[in-house]
């Protein structure tokens, strides 16, 4: 059974500690939260102080996305905030096995990223060392926006090495997933989904998140 991750970039910005308190309320396992910086995305969201009013507001765990250039500056700074798992971005990394080292020191799970447009050979020899590989299913940024189908053959290759190597990495999938086609990334082996418009964008958060978990 996959886990849910609503993203609060989807969520109402002027009450997130309520919303983040329904979504808990409605079943989600994590809550991904999209760090932007303007630089490795043309877009600004959240920080380290978000992160630590997020930890306030739930006790699931905080599944923390950095879409920021240099990324080894601030981890200290979210793992003291309260991030659960902190995700940097292959692209933005020179050593992975350092990056995953250092978040590890913060007590913290490490993760990596790869963008559509990133081969998953990147990172597939880490699927030992690496908690979580985030399969991107659309160019980071924004919410919204519509799946980009090239991020299965993706999830099913990490999946079979996932097997192969008998690695307990979680595998999750973000961007453009809906109740209507979240089966595909199922199926193809992801063991986390994350969703923001779909979930914060309906009026029911108890029966998107049931739909999507149960959607297999
Ligand atoms: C995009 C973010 C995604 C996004 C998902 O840069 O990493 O987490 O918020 O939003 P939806 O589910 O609406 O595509
Ligand atoms: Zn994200």
């Amino acid at each position: 059974m996959a886990l849910i991750a609503p993203s609060i970039l989807a969520a109402d910005f002027g009450r997130l500690s309520e919303e983040v308190k329904a979504v808990e309320e409605a079943g989600a396992d994590w809550i991904h939260v999209d760090v932007m910086d303007g630089h490795f995305v043309p877009n600004i969201t959240m920080g380290p102080d978000v992160v630590g009013a997020l930890k306030r507001a739930t006790s699931l765990p905080l599944d923390v996305h950095l879409m920021i250039e240099q990324p080894a500056h601030y981890l200290e700074a979210f793992a003291g905030a309260g991030a659960d798992y902190i995700t940097v971005h292959q692209e933005a990394v020179e050593d992975l096995d350092d990056a995953f080292a250092q978040i590890d020191k913060c007590g913290c799970k490490p993760g990596v990223a790869i963008n559509p447009g990133t081969q998953v050979e990147t990172v597939s020899p880490f699927i030992r060392e690496a908690s979580l590989i985030l399969v991107m299913s659309v160019n980071p940024g924004f919410g919204a926006q519509t799946f980009m189908p090239v991020a299965l053959p993706k999830l099913e290759l990490l999946a079979g090495l996932k097997k192969r190597e008998q690695s307990s990495c979680l595998l999750e999938v973000d961007g453009g997933i809906k109740t209507d086609n979240v089966s595909k990334v199922l199926e193809a082996g992801v063991d986390v989904v994350v969703a923001g418009s779909a979930v914060f964008g309906s009026s029911d958060y108890a029966a998107t998140i049931s739909a999507m978990r149960h959607a297999a």
